[in-house]
């Protein structure tokens, strides 16, 4: 179904792994695409609950977008690839359902935007994050002067964006950048782990901290107006009343995600 991504589906949390190994998973128009339509899946399939986006070998997570198709292109076609970069990174952070990413080696230029678009990161050790466009004359264009600012601040951030210079996992881990630092084998249980916490937890709930969060960083909306509609909204749901009943009743509450 998918020619550049492998998917398996256990415990209703979907593993996506990025499968150009040889070129270290860069991010070709061919990977885009599929990744916009494993995320269609992501949205519609009910048996989907969270997912999981790594890379594939002991590498690599992306090593950026695929710098062999950039050569030939114009301002107008530079400007395209961003916007289409974009708009997959947005359906991967404004996804209802927990997206993590699991890096696991390098994460550089559309590699680190990736990570950042998904909504926490877990690196193993021999991870390395970076911005590396200005090397090629570039900037990054999907998505990360805006992401890795949010994440790791200001100064931070255009320190490595300036430079090129690439950090490591340890150092992702004191920016922020990544929730944990672990062993390459324990990474994906890791991820599963939580995830299989989250998703015994209301659905919509879980959904409405997302769309809450994601809030604070779109000047368009209001944080605190969209935090009191998705609260007030919650009240009209089956499981708020399931989870405050099973609480008084001191029970384990069995949510329906209605
Ligand atoms: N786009 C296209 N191909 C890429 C790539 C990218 N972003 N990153 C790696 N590759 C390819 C290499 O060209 C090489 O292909 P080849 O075997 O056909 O020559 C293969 O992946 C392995 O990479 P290589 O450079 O040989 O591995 P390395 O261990 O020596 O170096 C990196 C690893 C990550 C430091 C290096 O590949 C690199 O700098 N990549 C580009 C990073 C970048 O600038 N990303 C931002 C893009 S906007």
């Amino acid at each position: 179904m998918y020619s550049t991504i492998l998917t398996s589906l256990e415990n209703n949390i979907l593993t996506i792994t990025i499968n150009r190994p040889d070129k270290l998973n860069a991010l070709n128009q061919q990977v885009m695409s599929d990744l916009n339509a494993v995320m269609d899946e992501v949205y519609h399939n009910p048996e989907i609950r969270s997912a999981i986006i790594t890379g594939a070998g002991p590498k690599s997570f992306v090593a950026g977008a695929d710098i062999s198709e950039f050569i030939g292109s114009s301002v107008e076609e530079g400007k395209a690839l961003a916007k289409r970069g974009q708009d997959i990174f947005f359906k991967i952070e404004n996804s209802a359902k927990p997206v993590v990413a699991c890096v696991n080696g390098f994460a550089l230029g559309g590699g680190c935007e990736l990570a950042m678009s998904c909504h926490f990161r877990i690196a193993s050790e021999n991870a390395k994050f970076g911005q590396p466009e200005v090397n090629l004359g570039l900037i990054p264009g999907y998505g990360g002067t805006q992401r890795l600012t949010q994440l790791i601040g200001k100064g931070r951030a255009l320190e490595l964006l300036m430079s090129a210079n690439m950090i490591d996992a340890a150092t992702a881990l004191q920016y922020g950048l990544v929730n944990y630092v672990l062993a390459q084998e324990e990474l994906l249980q890791k991820a599963k782990d939580i995830l299989s916490t989250i998703n015994s937890k209301a659905p919509i709930a879980v959904a409405a901290c997302i769309t809450a969060a994601n809030a604070v960083f779109d000047e368009s909306k209001n944080g605190y107006a969209t935090e009191v509609d998705a609260f007030g909204k919650c009240f009209g749901t089956d499981d708020m009343k399931e989870g405050t009943t099973a609480f008084l009743e001191k029970r384990k509450a069995v949510f329906t995600g209605k």
